[in-house]
């Protein structure tokens, strides 16, 4: 893969900015684009309000702000916020938010009485911030890119995952999901060559937990592939294997794109069943969440290439699609580039892509 920036005149070239969401994140997809993340600070005073200060000149610039808005969720908000407040009243030409994990996702319609539709707030409140458009990865529904009245590019990490296990050469899988996911699920069982498999599910009331209903699919004798947006306190997944394991089949992994992994999740799949879970690094995952079963694949190359394709003016359409040629060069850029990365200071991040 080829570096990018170099050579070319400073005002042309792209300018990668992080929050402290998933700095390692943003340091890898810099390292794609051959490129260092730009200087500033952002930090919390002792009342607990964010600062932020943009340390270069950005004055016509194409700013890519990288800050998923995961833990701690309303602090990552925050900072996004604060920082694109900071680059447009800096003069910046054009400001992108790089959402690899757009928090509030499930909170997407007005399903009951008096409750908000969180997911719309965020896109408001980053589109009233400043950006002029957003990047993302797999959000919870894609009906949430409507939220914005600024273009979204939603990537997705399908094609990375199902490489993955093409990969494995599994001989008899079965991909496995509920009916939020099914037509992503859709097209990684395509390029798995394998069947679908859907679970009925229910949400029960406002809590976290959820009950499944119906197996709709052949999945007895065969290896099951669970297909996830997301893994949170991993009840679904866990409640999928034990459906999947009354129903005869012969070896259980599970993948998702964001491995948010709240607590008991990382206990719960350690004690499983489950061969391996497979997620993305859209999310850090610290060393606390350090588990065997985990391998995480980095999505670095795939926004790194989109951010590439965005600020060049170029289609962005064909990361979209299963360019399989393309995934498997990012697979392979990404194992050489990866080392264990740890951040300094506690519950550091353990960034451990391949
Ligand atoms: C829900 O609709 C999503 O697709 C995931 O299944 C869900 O968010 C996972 O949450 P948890 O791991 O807490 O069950």
């Amino acid at each position: 893969m080829n570096a990018f920036g170099a050579g070319e005149p400073a005002t042309e070239r792209v300018t990668l900015y992080s929050g402290n969401a998933n700095p390692a994140l943003a340091r890898m997809i810099a390292r794609y684009l051959g490129t260092e993340l730009g200087r500033c600070e952002v930090f919390e005073f002792a009342n607990e309000n964010i600062f932020v200060k943009i340390l270069d000149n950005v004055r016509e610039r194409d700013v890519f702000l990288i800050q998923p808005t995961c833990s701690p969720v309303q602090k990552s908000i925050m900072e996004l916020l604060i920082m694109i407040d900071a680059f447009k009243r800096a003069s910046a030409g054009r400001i992108t938010a790089v959402v690899p994990y757009y928090a509030y996702g499930r909170s997407d319609k007005k399903d009951q009485p008096r409750v908000p539709i969180t997911a719309r707030l965020i896109a408001d409140m980053i589109s009233v911030a400043g950006a002029d458009r957003v990047l993302t990865v797999d959000l919870h529904q894609g009906q949430i890119q409507g939220f914005f009245n600024i273009p979204v590019d939603e990537l997705t990490a399908v094609h990375l995952l199902s490489n993955y296990f093409i990969q494995k050469r599994l001989t008899e899988a079965v991909v496995v999901t509920d009916l939020g996911f099914a037509k992503r699920a859709r097209a990684f069982a395509e390029l798995l060559d394998a069947p679908l498999a859907i679970i009925e599910k229910r949400r029960i009331g406002n809590s976290d937990h959820a009950e499944l209903l119906n197996v709709i699919g052949e999945v007895r004798g065969r290896q099951a592939i669970i297909v996830d947006d997301e893994i949170v306190t991993a009840g679904t997944l866990l409640e999928m294997v034990r459906a999947l394991e009354g129903m005869g089949v012969t070896e259980i992994y599970a993948c998702a794109t964001h491995g948010v992994l709240s607590d008991p999740s990382v206990e719960r799949i350690r004690e499983s069943p489950l061969v391996e879970v497979v997620i993305t690094d859209t999310i850090p995952l610290t060393a606390a969440k350090h588990a065997d079963k985990l391998k995480v694949l980095s999505v670095a190359p795939l926004i790194g290439e989109a951010i590439r394709r965005i600020h060049g003016g170029e289609s962005v359409g064909a990361l979209f699609t299963s360019e399989m040629n393309l995934v498997q060069e990012m697979m392979l850029w990404a194992e050489e580039e990866a080392a264990e990365e740890v951040d300094e200071g506690e519950g550091g991040t353990l960034l451990r892509a391949v």
